[in-house]
Parts: structure tokens; C-alpha cells; sequence
């Protein structure tokens, strides 16, 4: 399918990893000046487990600032706030009734999230659904996420044909927009690559915040585990870790797989190597970020974005209700 819009989410749960970025957020960052963007900042989401209010508030705008910083421009992109609309909800539970418990129950998230909670909310078993709305509101076409969404996108595809099927062609099916594993989709944890980074891992050592320092970087990918043997080649059977220090080298310095292969005798400079790209990677984006912690710098750009978005996900809304039989306050 052609790309002409795209829209993507992030949670406000935490702190960035190079994962987020590398997966991504690059990838926001290029296709806005290829297509339509809408950026969101999903904070609904967040709720699906419990959050410290206050830490929410501030972990929500703080997301924003740094989608800005990595390069996201908001006089280009739509950059908004999920509960600013409205509609996300609202769609999500017309959507909700158009859903199978059965393929909820199915989603791998749910599944391993649910494990590790005490009390399992709905919201944690109907997250994909809204996510689904955030994306058919606006006619995506493509949906640049990380290799761990594939299956919630699947869904929202399943659920836009399943709806056009029965009540005529209303959404756009939005296809996938994955980077193969070489190009940042799956970014691993440092200290077992065989887990993907996360920053809900208990262990710090095993993710790079957007925000780390550099001595913190340089301590933390020396600590990366690699495997045995000294050869810096790519295979992510046998060097796992090797191979993602290598992935990580390569987006961060610009430099091909193929040309950082076999140019290390042992692991030391290699490492040092990777330490310092990350470092210039992120140090431009840490010092805008700290420049858009000024009062006020970023409400601005959420009520532009609020706007925008609104426009676009209240007509769709309105064509949806109208199709299932929902009579339309307008119409009164
Ligand atoms: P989340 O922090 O789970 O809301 O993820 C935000 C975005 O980053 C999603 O598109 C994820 O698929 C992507 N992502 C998260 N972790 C990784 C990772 N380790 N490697 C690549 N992409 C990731
Ligand atoms: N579920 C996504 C994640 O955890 C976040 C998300 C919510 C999203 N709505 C979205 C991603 C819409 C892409 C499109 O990463």
C-alpha cells in the first residue's frame, strides 16, 4: 500500500530505552517527511497498570519533550496526547463490541503482563482494542512500531476487515512498518540477549535510558555480556550479544554491518567503540530535551496537536456510529 499516513503510539511508563529509540522512534523521526504523521502519546494505555498520578502527569509530557528532542517536529508532525481526544475511547468501545474475547486472550502481551500483575484489569485484556482505534481513527496506512507489536497490529487489521466486511468499506486496513532485526526491530537486553530491552527489566544494567549519562553508557555496555570466542562478526545464534552491540554500533555510527565485521581483534575497543557512538548518538537529543524542560515550551505544541487530531478523529467517529446504528446528536 502506498504510504501516506502513519500513526504511532508510545506510553508514557518510563523513561525511553535506546531500544524505543533505535526501533522506533528513528523511525518516526524520517517517515514525517514522507507521509502524514500523527505521533501519540498514549497515556490510557499507561492506566492498564496502576501509576502514581502525579508521576503519570509529568512522565506524559515528559514523553512529549523528548519526542521533540529526538527530532519530531511539531509543525510537521501531529504530536498529541490520547485522553485530548475523545474519540479514542469512544471508538475503542464500538470496536469492543466487535472484538472476540478468544483473540484477546491469545495476545502474547497479555499473557506475560497478566502473569506479573497481582489483580488483572479489564484494561490490560482490552489494550489492544484501543490501541486498534488510535490507529483506524486516522486512516493510517502504516504503523511504525518494534518486532514486540506484530501481533496487536494484526488484530487491528482483523478488526478493520472484520468491520468493513459487515457495514461496507469504512477503515483503512494499516499495514505493519517493522525494521528487520539488523535495522533496530528488536533491539536485546544487554545483560541476556536473548530477552529484548525493556526498561521494565529489573535490572538497570540491562537497558540504556535516552537519558543515561555517558559515564553511566560507558559502564553499562562494558558490563554487556558477549560471548565467547573474541571475533566481532554478526550471528545472532552463537554471539547474541556480540550481534546487538553490533546493531547498536552500526545505527548509532552510520557504519554497515559488514564494515564493523572482522575490524576488532577482541572485545575491549569494540565495546569502547559502542560507548561512544551511543554517547554522540544521544547527547544532541539530551540537550535539546533539557532545553524543552522549560515551563511552558511543550503545553503549546500538545494543544496544537490536540486540535489537529481532533478534527480528523470526530469526523471518523461520527461515519462509525452512523454505520452501526447509533443516532447521531447532530442529526437531532
Ligand atoms: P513501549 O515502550 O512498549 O510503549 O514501546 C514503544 C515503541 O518502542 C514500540 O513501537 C515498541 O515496539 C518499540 N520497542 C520497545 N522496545 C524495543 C526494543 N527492545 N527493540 C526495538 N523496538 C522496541
Ligand atoms: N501498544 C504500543 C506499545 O506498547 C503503544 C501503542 C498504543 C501504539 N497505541 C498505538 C503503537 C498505536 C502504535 C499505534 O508500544
Amino acid at each position: 500500500m502506498e504510504l501516506k499516513t502513519v500513526f504511532s503510539g508510545v506510553q508514557p511508563s518510563g523513561a525511553l530505552t535506546l531500544g524505543n529509540y533505535l526501533g522506533a522512534i528513528r523511525n518516526f523521526v524520517d517517515l514525517q517527511h514522507k507521509a502524514k504523521c500523527y505521533f501519540c502519546v498514549v497515556d490510557q494505555h499507561a492506566l492498564t497498570i496502576p501509576q502514581d498520578p502525579a508521576r503519570l502527569r509529568e512522565r506524559t509530557l515528559d514523553l512529549a519533550r523528548l519526542f521533540i528532542a529526538c527530532g519530531l517536529d511539531p509543525d510537521i508532525s501531529t504530536i498529541f496526547v490520547q485522553s485530548h481526544v475523545p474519540a479514542h475511547s469512544q471508538l475503542s468501545w464500538l470496536l469492543e463490541c466487535m472484538t472476540y474475547v478468544g483473540e484477546l486472550r491469545r495476545m502474547t502481551q497479555f499473557k506475560e503482563k497478566s502473569r506479573t500483575q497481582e489483580v488483572v484489569t479489564t484494561g490490560l485484556f482490552t489494550y489492544p482494542v484501543l490501541m486498534a482505534a488510535d490507529i483506524l481513527l486516522y486512516d493510517a496506512t502504516h504503523v511504525p512500531v518494534g518486532d514486540d507489536q506484530k501481533q496487536h497490529l494484526e488484530l487491528c487489521r482483523n478488526i478493520a476487515n472484520r468491520f468493513n466486511n459487515r457495514f461496507g468499506e469504512t477503515f483503512v486496513v494499516p499495514e505493519p512498518y517493522i525494521p528487520p532485526r539488523q535495522a533496530g526491530g528488536r533491539i536485546m537486553s544487554l545483560t541476556d540477549p536473548t530477552k529484548k530491552m525493556a526498561k521494565s527489566d529489573e535490572n538497570p544494567d540491562s537497558y540504556i535510558l535516552l537519558t543515561d549519562p555517558p559515564d553511566v553508557i560507558r559502564a553499562k555496555i562494558r558490563k554487556a555480556t558477549t560471548d565467547a570466542g573474541r571475533e566481532v562478526i554478526y550471528d545472532e545464534k552463537t554471539k547474541p550479544g556480540v550481534s546487538n552491540l553490533m546493531v547498536i554500533l552500526s545505527l548509532c555510527s552510520g557504519l554497515r554491518l559488514d564494515e564493523i565485521s572482522g575490524r576488532y581483534d577482541g572485545y575491549a575497543q569494540f565495546k569502547k567503540d559502542v560507548a561512544e557512538a551511543v554517547i554522540a548518538k544521544l547527547e544532541p537529543i539530551q540537550r535539546r530535551h533539557r532545553e524543552l524542560s522549560e515551563p511552558g515550551a511543550i503545553e503549546h505544541a500538545l494543544a496544537i496537536g490536540a486540535t489537529r487530531a481532533e478534527a480528523v478523529a470526530s469526523r471518523k467517529l461520527a461515519t462509525v456510529q452512523d454505520k452501526m446504528g447509533l443516532v447521531l446528536r447532530e442529526s437531532l
